[in-house]
């Protein structure tokens, strides 16, 4: 069974961002796959994106009980090597088994100072590497009060495919996180989000072809839960959750992932 406009699996992800030590993200992993079962995974595609202490031990469980889930990352450099201090290269990720990066998510962009440009540069990397980029895109409460939320996505959408192929495009996935709704507790009301997220694909087909807009797969994200997965994924236009706070918690995640039960 599959959801939304593109007719591929919903992507559900959980983005655990700078919380779990190695020890406690085996533990959640574990966990999340016991309440997950291959009746699921027929339908829906889920994905984790541990810290990067994490991501080599997270994988070797993943390795050793053969459990369908997606391995992914929050960030990566842009370069391939060199003396950039801290940052990791995308192919040391992908060398871990890592299928999906995260770019351009809004507490990079806005704690971080990651632009546009920086975001773009990324998502090729990503591509090149042959991972998947999940790009961010969302406004604040005052570019939304102030009517300029879609012209915000549009720019977003727009700066982070530019010079991407078409090909590669539709391969890819992009987020709408609303900057307000996340961890907040606060939600896109379902009409809101589908709104939002046929501009985002509006946005794509005028960037890349209708083909590309056709199978790129759109997440909402934004204070996501067991509670509301359901009205937001059964949107047309939206093939999936970016999950943070909800994410770490292995039965409310596992939930998510299993919406269409509820
Ligand atoms: P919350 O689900 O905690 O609102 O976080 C959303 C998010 O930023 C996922 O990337």
């Amino acid at each position: 069974m599959a959801e939304g406009a593109t007719g591929r699996k919903p992507l559900i992800s959980g983005n655990w961002k700078m919380h779990n030590n190695h020890f406690e993200a085996i533990q959640l992993v574990q966990t999340l796959s016991y309440a997950l079962s291959d009746d699921d995974y027929a339908v829906v595609d889920v994905s984790v994106h541990p810290p990067f202490t994490d991501i080599r031990s997270v994988q070797t469980v993943l390795d050793a009980d053969r459990i369908p889930m997606l391995l992914g990352a929050q960030h990566c450099h842009f370069e391939e090597k060199g003396a950039f201090t801290g940052e990791v290269a995308p192919a040391m990720l992908a060398k871990l088994n890592v299928k999906l990066v995260i770019a351009g998510h809004s507490e990079r962009r806005e704690l971080f100072g990651e632009t546009d440009e920086m975001v773009n540069a990324k998502v090729k990397a990503i591509i090149r590497n042959s991972m998947t980029p999940i790009l961010c895109v969302g406004e604040t409460l005052t570019e939304r009060e102030a009517g300029q939320a879609e012209t915000k996505v549009t720019g977003q959408v727009r700066a982070g495919l530019a010079g991407v192929t078409k090909a590669a495009v539709g391969a890819m996935v992009i987020a709408y996180e609303p900057i307000w709704a996340i961890g907040t507790g606060k939600t896109a009301t379902p009409e809101d989000a589908q709104a939002m997220c046929a501009h985002v694909r509006a946005a794509v087909r005028e960037v890349s072809g209708p083909d590309a807009a056709a199978s790129v797969r759109i997440q909402y994200g934004g204070s996501v839960k067991a509670a509301n997965a359901a009205e937001l994924l059964t949107q047309p236009d939206i093939d999936g959750a970016l999950v943070g706070g909800a994410s770490l918690e292995a039965e409310n995640f596992a939930r998510i992932a299993q919406y269409r039960l509820h």
